[in-house]
């Protein structure tokens, strides 16, 4: 009799092992649908949690990626609203900062009276929770998983937690691998995006540089000829027109010129191998008389061998390029209402592969917002009819064009510093 009590018992066990395995299974096939079915890892991530928080009667859940120096938040389950969640790495009294710490799973029971964690970590009602947490690893490091749940349903914390680590170990080698997939069909969507894009780039190149040939030679002709009536006796009314005509027509030189660095390819410059020291001098001759006039002062600042440094650019560009920085300065130097002196500093220098040309100006600087648009083709902050806001964009696209690069920094108030560098030829 008690041999047949204790079979009972051993069968029931069984049974109730069976139903569970039984319900993982479950589980584990429709998690492997829903997976299926998915086309980004954050929409993965979210039907994973919702399918084990109602398995396992959870009432919430996150899936946290680990960034470089931070967490986040990649998908949830069962809060109201998007989390957004960001925290260090470093953070040891955050449950997801254990985790990564630990790189395992892990089982809180009453989260509110651990001393472990902060209050309150992920939201403001969490009121008696247990969690259970884990490290999702795989050949890279997927991220920590964690699920709430009630502290009087916890009661069998251990018993859920095991079901769980066995559902996971099953499972995270399978949720690798669809993330990888994942961001394998992202990068190629992001490189058929380039390819569309870079076609259609080359299209409109092509027709800017119709558009630019087409309008130069009218337009050559109209500022000619409003130059040769500024020379007969005029009016005062007819003068003033003359004088608008010919800056109007300035105005959509520089637009025609733009239009043509920009379509045209770098083989297409006329690249010569000169001396740096070339278009910034020629450019601060251009400027001289207006210099002194407004009393701006210019010093350049180079060590010996800098005049022999060479590389190889297309000079009027790289002159245009300058001619705009000096012409900037010279307009900012304009709301300076203080007695500073006004000074414009360039500096060269050179390292083994590179030439570095800084120049600075103490104009007084400009606000964040400015800075941030600066290279935007049309951004002026200048009156209507003063500034096209292409002189940056410009600057911008001659120097990438020449291989190098241009970096910004200002200090409101105080002045204004660009770094343009070069490669360097021998
Ligand atoms: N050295 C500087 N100091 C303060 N603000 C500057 C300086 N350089 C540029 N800026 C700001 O950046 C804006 C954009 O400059 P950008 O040279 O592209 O256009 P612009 O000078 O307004 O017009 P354009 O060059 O076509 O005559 C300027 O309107 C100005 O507000
Ligand atoms: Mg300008």
């Amino acid at each position: 009799m008690e041999e047949r009590e204790k079979l009972l018992e051993k069968i029931e066990v069984l049974e109730f092992e069976l139903r569970e395995t039984v319900k993982s299974f479950e589980t584990l096939t429709e998690i492997l649908l829903a997976m299926s079915t998915t086309e980004n890892i954050e929409s993965m991530f979210c039907r994973v949690l919702s399918i084990l928080n109602i398995h396992f009667r959870f009432t919430q859940s996150l899936f946290i990626a680990c960034e470089k120096n931070e967490f986040k938040v990649l998908a949830s389950s069962g809060f109201d609203e998007k989390i957004k969640f960001k925290v260090s790495k470093n953070s040891e009294s955050s449950l997801a900062g254990c985790v990564y710490n630990l790189k395992s799973f892990m089982t809180v029971k009453n989260m509110d009276n651990d001393p472990r964690f902060d209050k309150n970590e992920f939201f403001e009602q969490s009121n008696s929770v247990s969690a259970i947490a884990t490290y999702l690893e795989q050949d890279t490091t997927l991220g920590i998983l964690i699920f709430y749940l009630p502290y009087e349903v916890s009661k069998n914390l251990h018993h859920i937690s095991n079901g769980l680590d066995m559902l996971l170990n099953v499972l995270t080698p399978h949720l690798g691998q669809f993330v990888s997939h994942l961001k394998a069909i992202k990068e190629r969507q992001v490189i058929q995006m380039q390819l569309m894009q870079s076609g259609k780039l080359a299209s409109l190149g092509k027709m800017s540089a119709g558009i630019a040939h087409e309008l130069n030679n009218p337009l050559f002709a109209i500022m000619a000829l409003a130059q040769n009536i500024q020379r007969k006796p005029l009016g005062e009314k007819t003068a003033l027109y003359a004088e608008q005509i010919v800056q109007c027509t300035e105005r959509m030189s520089k637009v025609i010129q733009h239009l043509k660095v920009f379509s045209r390819k770098s083989d297409e410059l006329d690249f010569k191998i000169i001396e740096i020291t070339t278009p910034v001098t020629e450019a601060i001759k251009l400027f001289a008389p207006q210099l002194r006039q407004d009393c701006i002062h210019v010093t350049v600042n180079f060590s010996e061998n800098i005049p022999m440094l060479k590389c190889k650019g297309d000079l009027v560009q790289l002159e245009s390029v300058f001619q705009n920085l000096i012409a900037n300065s010279k307009d900012a130097f304009e709301n300076i209402t203080d007695h500073r002196e006004k000074k414009i500093i360039i500096e060269i220098k050179s390292d083994e592969n590179q030439i570095k040309i800084v120049y600075c100006d103490n104009a007084g600087g400009m606000p964040k917002e400015v800075m941030e648009k600066i290279y935007d083709p049309f951004f002026t902050t200048k009156g209507v009819g003063k500034g096209t806001g292409l002189g940056m964009n410009l600057a911008y696209e001659i120097i990438k064009q020449h291989s190098g690069k241009i970096v910004v920094s200002t200090v409101i108030g105080e002045g204004t510093t660009f770094e343009i560098f070069l490669p360097k030829v021998d």
